[in-house]
Formats: structure tokens, sequence, C-alpha cells
């Protein structure tokens, strides 16, 4: 619903301050130092900047935080926000510089004086923040104070300019995965979801909507299983970016639940409007994929979502069913609600089966016991393969965005036991993250390096954060760019 802010880009020109209208942030040294357009605005404001300086409140800010002058004297803009920033700021401090521009950022245009310092982490800072989701709001009042038109003052316009394609790219990633998250289930279908992953055809990806009929053929009957209750169509989609030559793909998996009541093992009543966001990792896929395609990554990747919803029905699976997956192992499900892995376990056999991927990461909001594990700050990491792990984890930091290795191991698989079939879908209370990244571990061939990302803390937020406004974070989509970045690009 969103685009990334206008973003415009004009040098460096100290004459003009004192007529610029609406807004403008300025930067100041930790220790006071001013750049030549801080030093004009402090010229302008006759030593605002220099006292505030010197002040205990300028003292007690942290980098990256800003402290607002309103109505200043000597300028024409209406406040001027100064945001204490080293010359070379970390990216971290940098990020949140950007978030806090974006805050003050609402309803008249502004301006940033940014000067010589980096672009990149600070613009994305203020792209994360510049983000709402109103599509369902009628009246003008409870829409969120608009972002406007933003400009940055910059000593050299083209390479910032060059260097700012990247960042929208990504934000427009980051967004589109925002807005599937957000959409409430009525409106995003399976069908609408794959309507919406079709159009980035426009974008140079490939796209494939596998209907019922060919996921039956392939003999995905555990992803089929879950979808019997609903009246939405499964659908399995394969998105391909092809910028890496004859390399083998890096394949991103995405549970793409629509909605989950639970099933016949119904889920309480409260809070389960939630659930509306049971496709995040299917969005992360989605958003990463948009984001490579627009930002012409040389690299190849593969992205697959399972597209299902999760309802109770005269049709719908039963606990104790028994079904037999693409693999050929049979499952026993004990419990409807465990219905996330069921998914995944076809679509990652596909992903291998098919395309021989490199590495296989899949994202889900896959269980509740992560969130009793890590909360809301860290994703839930886990890999059969220490170095993809490592590196997802540094391109986690990298971004700030939170992710926390938790093991696997051969005792905790066997909670898996049936008592019929060839495994269970779940295994107990007792590390309720870990059984689940079991049961998909067995569904991943020992020479395909994995990662499992449990998404279900972090995809969606009741509050803000420095790098979302609440509600659906986009989580992931940073990360997984960066990782594309670090180790699969030529
Ligand atoms: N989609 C849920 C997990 C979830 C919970 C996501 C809270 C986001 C927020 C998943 O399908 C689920 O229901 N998991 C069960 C598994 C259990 C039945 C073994 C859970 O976590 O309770
Ligand atoms: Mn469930
Ligand atoms: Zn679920």
């Amino acid at each position: 619903m969103t685009t990334p802010l206008q973003t415009t880009f004009v040098p460096a020109d100290a004459d003009s301050i004192a007529e610029i209208e609406g807004r403008v942030a300025v930067f100041l040294d930790p220790e006071g130092a001013m750049d030549p357009l801080a030093r004009r605005v402090n010229r302008l404001t006759r030593g605002a900047l220099a006292r505030l300086a010197e002040s205990d409140a300028f003292r007690r800010m942290k980098p990256g935080e800003g402290h607002a002058l309103s109505m200043p004297q000597g300028v024409r803009a209406e406040a001027v926000l100064v945001v204490k920033l080293p010359k070379k700021p970390s990216e971290e401090e940098a990020r949140k510089a950007g978030a806090a521009i974006a805050r003050f950022n609402a309803s008249v245009p502004l301006t940033v004086l940014l000067g010589a310092r980096p672009l990149p982490a600070l613009l994305s800072g203020i792209l994360m923040r510049a983000y709402a989701f109103d599509a369902y709001r009628k009246r003008e009042e409870d829409k969120p104070e608009p972002n406007r038109a933003l400009s940055v003052m910059v000593n050299d316009a083209e390479a910032a300019e060059a260097a700012a394609g990247a960042v929208v790219a990504v934000a427009e990633g980051v967004f589109f995965t925002r807005d599937l998250v957000s959409e409430p289930a009525n409106v995003l279908t399976t069908t609408e979801f794959a309507d919406r992953l079709e159009a980035l055809r426009d974008l140079g990806l490939e796209v494939e909507v596998l209907d019922e009929d060919a996921l039956e053929e392939l003999g995905m009957r555990t992803l089929l299983a879950v979808s019997r209750g609903s009246e939405t169509p499964a659908r399995v989609v394969v998105m391909q970016w092809k910028g890496g030559g004859d390399e083998k793909p890096l394949a991103l998996v995405g549970k793409g639940v629509v909605f989950d009541t639970g099933g016949i093992s119904i889920k309480p009543s409260g809070g389960m409007e939630e659930m509306t966001m049971d496709m995040g990792g299917a969005g992360v896929v989605a958003g990463a994929m948009k984001a490579l395609a627009m930002r012409k990554a040389k690299a190849n990747v593969v992205g697959l979502v399972g597209l299902v919803e999760n309802m109770p029905d005269g049709r719908a699976q039963r606990p104790g069913d028994v079904v037999k997956s693409m693999k050929g192992d049979t499952v026993e499900v004990i419990n409807t609600d465990a219905e996330g892995r069921l998914v995944l376990a076809d679509v990652l056999w596909y992903a291998q089966d098919r395309f021989e991927p490199a590495a296989m990461i899949d994202l889900a909001t896959l269980t509740g016991a992560v969130i009793i594990a890590l909360g809301h700050e860290n994703a839930g990491i886990f890999a059969n393969d220490d170095a993809i792990a490592d590196a997802l984890l540094a391109a986690a930091k990298a971004e700030g965005e939170g992710a926390w290795r938790l093991p696997l191991g051969p005792a905790y698989d066997k909670k898996l036991k049936s008592r019929v079939a060839d495994m269970a879908n779940v295994g107990g209370r007792d590390a309720g993250s870990i059984t689940a990244a079991q049961f998909l571990q067995r569904f991943v061939k020992k020479e395909t390096p994995w990662v499992h990302i449990d998404i279900a803390g972090v995809a969606y937020r009741k509050d803000d954060t420095d790098f979302a406004p609440k509600g659906a974070t986009g989580w992931g989509v940073r990360t997984l760019d960066r990782l594309v970045r670090d180790r699969y690009e030529r």
C-alpha cells in the first residue's frame, strides 16, 4: 500500500539553507564539531547549535538520537532536528539516526543536510520507519500523519543517487512483505497471494503457480492435507531470479498459511485474529525476491512458497490421520495445528528435488514456543551447517535484525516417534521449536546446507521498533538480501 518515500538528492549549498521550507535535519558530531552545513545553520540561528552542543541534554543523547528545535529564529523552516552522529558513524548509529529522522518527518517536506556523511544505512533507517498500512482506514483523521517528500543535501549528488538505488530496492521488498503480512485473510486468500506474486514478472522474475492438480501429481499430500478444510485452494508458487550464470541457486522456502485456525485442533478464540500473519515466511521470501530483482542481483535465487489455509470443516484432516509426503515418508497428524511443518515438508522436498540448490533457507511463523524462548527480539535459527549459519547470523547482525541460534540433535528427533507412521507431526511441549525444526530436517538431504528460521516472534510486533512502526516488520528481507550480497553474488 505504500511505496518508499519520494527521495531527491541536491548538491550541498549552504547559502540556500535559510530559505528551506518545512523541516530540516542537521548533524552534530558528539564532540560538537560542525560540518559546513551545520555551521551555516548555527550562524543563521545565532548559535543555537553551539548552545545545544554544550548542553546537558546533548551530552545525554546517544549517537543517532535527535533533539528538535521548533520555530527557530533566522531560518524559514518550522523546525530543525539536530541529530547527534559521528562523522564516520557505525551502520547501527546511522540507521538509528535515520529512524529518528523518519519519526520527525510528518506532514511537511523534510530536508536532510547530510553533507559528506555516508548515505546507505541512514537512508535505510529513514525508509524502514516511513511506512504505514492504512488501506482500510476511510476517515482521514484515523490515518497516521503521512511522511512527506524527502530531500537530501549531499556533497556528491550523483554518487548518492547511485548508492540509493539498492537501498530503495530493498525497502520496496520490505514494504511488499509488510503489505502482504498486514492484509486480512478475507482479502489475501491463497489465490490473491499467487496473483500478487505473478505480478512480479514485470520485474524480470520467472513465476510459476502450481495448482492442486499439479500438487496432487507431484505427491504433495502433507501440504494438501492441511488445505482440505478450506474453500481457498492450495497453491505453490515458484519464483526464479536468474542473475548468476549457471551456478546452482540459493533456495528460499516460505510457510504461507494465509490463516491458521488450528483446524480441527482448533485454537482458542482470544487472539486468533493474529493468525492472519501466519503467511509471514512466504511474505519474507516474496519480499526478498522482489528486492533481488529490483536491484538486479548477480546471483541465482529461487523462492518457493506453500500457500494454504488451515480451516476446520467436514472435509478437514483430523487428528490421527496418516498422510504420505512427497518424499514418501508417512506422517501421523497428532495435532492439526502443527500444520506449518506439513506444508514445508513437501515444499522443502520439492525445492531440492527440482533445483538441487547450493543451499536452502526456510522461513516460517512456525511455533509459539519460539516466542517463549526468545520473545520478540530474536528469530530462532536452526542449521545443519555451521558455515551458512554463521554467515546468516553475521548478515542479521549487520542489518540490526535479531537472530539467535538454537540446537538440533538426535535426542530431540526421537520425540517425533509415531505409533503407526514414520513420524508424528508433534514432539510434545518441551523444546517445541526444536522438535518442529527436527521434523523439517527429516525432509532435508544431508548434502544440502540448510537453515530454518522461526520468525513467529519477529514477523509482527505490537510495539514500534527503531526499524518498523508497530505491525508487520518485514524481518528477514534485509538479512537475506545482505546474505546474498555477501555470499552468493558474483
Ligand atoms: N502458526 C502457529 C505458530 C504461531 C504462534 C505463530 C504464535 C505466530 C504466533 C503454528 O501453526 C502453531 O499453531 N504451532 C503450534 C504447534 C503445536 C501444536 C505443536 C504452537 O506453537 O502452539
Ligand atoms: Mn498452527
Ligand atoms: Zn501456523
